[in-house]
This record gives C-alpha cells, sequence and structure tokens, in this order.
C-alpha cells in the first residue's frame, strides 16, 4: 500500500453557516497536522497548518508540487499579519483594509517564523485573507496561519467544486469540506510590496482597474508579457510552470471575434483531416458555430466573471471526452478578463494564434 495513503473524508457543510462540530473536527485536524481541503471565493484550497513544518510539506507530497514553488499563508483577521511580517508596508495596511477579506494575495517580507518549505526558501511571505465563511470559520477554529495552495494535482486546472478535488486528491488528503461551487473561478491577485512600487504576479480576482485607484501606479511583472510561455525566472516561482491544463494540448486563438471563429474552423479541419479528435472552447453564444467537433462553453460573451466562473470545469471536462487537440477562444484582456486570459495563455503554454485585429477584440 502507498505510505503516503490517507483516507479522505467529504464533509458536506452549509456555504454561509457551517456545521460548527464539523468546523471544530477539521480546524483540529488542521492544528494537528492535517490536511484539509477547503472552498474559497476564488477557487478550492488543499490547507496545512503553516507552523508545522511536516504538515506543509504533506502538501507538496499530496499535489506533486515542485519543492521552489512557495504557498499562500491564509488568516482570518488582518492583525494575524504583523505576527509573521519584519514589518508592513503602508501600502499593505491600505490595501488590507479596502480588499481584505477577498481575493488580493500581497507579498511581504517575513520575520522567519514562518518558513522552510512555505515559503520555498525566500524571505519573503505571501497573504490572503479568503472572503468565504466556510475559510473563515475553520481558519479561526484552527487558532494557526493556514498554508494553502489550489487544491488540484500540480499543473491541473484548479478546483472549483468539491468533485474536482476529489477527483484529485482522494487518498492524499484527510478532510475535504464540500460547500458547493467556489465563488470567482479564477485565483487571488497575487501583489510584490516589497518593492517602490507594487508588482502584480499573477492577475486574478481583484483587477487592475479595482487596484490602481486605490494603490495608484503598479507594475506588472515582466513574464506576464511572455505570452505564456514559461519565463524562466518570473518573481512569483508558480508562474514558471505549465498550469491550468487540460490533457490534451490546448490552442487559444485570440483576436477579433469573427476571425477567431473562422481560424478555429480552420483550424479544426486540419486536425480533423489529421484523424485527430477535436475539441472547442467557447463563449455560449457562439457554441453553435463550430461542427463536427466537441464543443464545451465556459461564460456568455462580454461577461467576462461568466468565463471565470466557469472556465476550470469546462477545461477538466475535455479530459473525460479524449480529445487530441483542443481550440480555445481568447477573452479579452481586461477587468477579470485579464486573469481568465491570463490562464488561457498559461494552460496554452505558448501555443497562440493570432488574428488579425484592427479594432479590438469584439
Ligand atoms: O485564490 C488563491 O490564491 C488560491 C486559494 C486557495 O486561496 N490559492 C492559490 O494558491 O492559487 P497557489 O499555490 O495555487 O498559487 C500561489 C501563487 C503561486 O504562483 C506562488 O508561486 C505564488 O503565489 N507565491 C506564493 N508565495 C510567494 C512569494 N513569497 N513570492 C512570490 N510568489 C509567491
Ligand atoms: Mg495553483
Amino acid at each position: 500500500m502507498d505510505p503516503d495513503y490517507r483516507h479522505t473524508y467529504l464533509w458536506q457543510v452549509d456555504k454561509n453557516c457551517p456545521d460548527p462540530e464539523k468546523i471544530r473536527q477539521a480546524g483540529l485536524i488542521l492544528r494537528q497536522g492535517g490536511l484539509v481541503a477547503f472552498p474559497t471565493e476564488t477557487v478550492y484550497g488543499i490547507g496545512a497548518n503553516a507552523l508545522d513544518i511536516d504538515a506543509v510539506k504533506g502538501i507538496f507530497t499530496a499535489k506533486g508540487r515542485p519543492q521552489d514553488n512557495p504557498l499562500i499563508v491564509h488568516v482570518a483577521d488582518i492583525e494575524a499579519v504583523y505576527g509573521y511580517t519584519v514589518h508592513v508596508p503602508r501600502m499593505a495596511g491600505i490595501l488590507m483594509e479596502k480588499f481584505w477579506p477577498g481575493p488580493l494575495t500581497l507579498i511581504m517580507e517575513g520575520n522567519g517564523r514562518i518558513s522552510g518549505p512555505v515559503s520555498a526558501g525566500l524571505s519573503t511571505l505571501a497573504f490572503r485573507m479568503p472572503d468565504h465563511p466556510v475559510a473563515l470559520a475553520l481558519i479561526r477554529e484552527a487558532g494557526v496561519p493556514v498554508a494553502a495552495p489550489s487544491a488540484n494535482v500540480s499543473g491541473r486546472p484548479s478546483p472549483t467544486t468539491a468533485e474536482h478535488v476529489r477527483a484529485d486528491l482522494q487518498g492524499k488528503i484527510d478532510v475535504i469540506l464540500d460547500g458547493g461551487a467556489a465563488g470567482m473561478g479564477v485565483e487571488s491577485t497575487v501583489l510584490d510590496l516589497t518593492g517602490d512600487i507594487p508588482v502584480i504576479l499573477r492577475p486574478g480576482g481583484v483587477t487592475l482597474e479595482q487596484l490602481t485607484p486605490v494603490a495608484g501606479p503598479v507594475d506588472w511583472d515582466a513574464s506576464l508579457a511572455e505570452n505564456g510561455a514559461a519565463p524562466a525566472r518570473p518573481r512569483s516561482p508558480g508562474m514558471k510552470y505549465r498550469h491550468y491544463a487540460p490533457s490534451a494540448p490546448l490552442i487559444l486563438v485570440e483576436g477579433m471575434h469573427r476571425g477567431v471563429v473562422l481560424e478555429i474552423n480552420r483550424l479544426a479541419r486540419e486536425y480533423i483531416l489529421q484523424g485527430k479528435k477535436v475539441g472547442v472552447l467557447c463563449r455560449s453564444g457562439s457554441c453553435g458555430k463550430y461542427p463536427g467537433v466537441i464543443v464545451m462553453t465556459a461564460g456568455r460573451e462580454h461577461d467576462h466573471a461568466s468565463v471565470a466562473a466557469e472556465l476550470y470545469d469546462a477545461l477538466r471536462r475535455f479530459d473525460a471526452t479524449g480529445v487530441d487537440v483542443i481550440l480555445a477562444e481568447g477573452v479579452e484582456d481586461r477587468g477579470i478578463g485579464t486573469a481568465v486570459a491570463n490562464r488561457l495563455r498559461r494552460a496554452a503554454g505558448g501555443r497562440i494564434v493570432k488574428v488579425e485585429n484592427s479594432d479590438g477584440y469584439k
């Protein structure tokens, strides 16, 4: 038998008012070194006591996560951050007040009390306070900071339901708290506050448009401009791995919508002639425009939040179809669409086709 095998309990909890007894037990399991998956307002996380090195190592084993990819420390109140940092920058105070609880992860200098595998040897730590009653109740009950990456096997799309977590981590973790579908569907924005101006390392649930009125000028990590090809040395180590990816290779087609539909149909014909089974990922409005292929939809045209909410589930559903290649419609790089576009580019791993685009994405 696998020496790392764990029996995985699946506990249903009410999203808004989780059963205190289940939260008490899950909190105890966390505090004592176990691994508990829980819903957040972005995606499901898999948590361990951040102060327990062995527990944290267990997360890396369960996910098959590269050792050099640090974890986000989840807290249930702003004050907790002060206990684990050298100093909280003024901007961090402002952003925590404005956006916490919420999908914004802030990078600051750690004071060494949380170290080892959580920070993957970096001097900095990532903090976030999730906006979800189950996550907050669990962290409070555990009474410790909770290191938690997304609850997927490394490289796979992040889980937005307890069923996704079960599919990836059954037998590898102790408990899954099933609080229904996670909210936004894409992960938090990761913002580095260790320099003079804040730098976005990963676009996510809090958009640039929401950040700049509060934070002033904000930079983008240079690696984000590399169109999904794995950057050599990003400041967020996780960004260098192919991620969010279904089993089949994904080709992303970006540009004006009409041109995108034509190009996807042209590519589909080419692949079909090669004897390949083709999948197309599109918005619901264009699902009738791709004959002869397996179509999965994620969200509606011009409603980026709906695409975010359904994207990872759609990518996972392709795995059951046995398609050889997936052709995906691009998403406009604006608002929450920026995070969606980033995940699609990462899933494509650099295989991006840009169609002639004279008047912006429509
Ligand atoms: O919405 C989310 O953020 C979800 C939920 C569960 O909270 N969590 C999540 O964790 O997406 P994960 O581990 O899948 O992604 C964390 C990202 C990785 O790209 C990692 O490299 C980066 O944050 N990160 C963590 N600590 C860092 C640090 N000290 N410096 C730079 N990047 C860091
Ligand atoms: Mg992840």
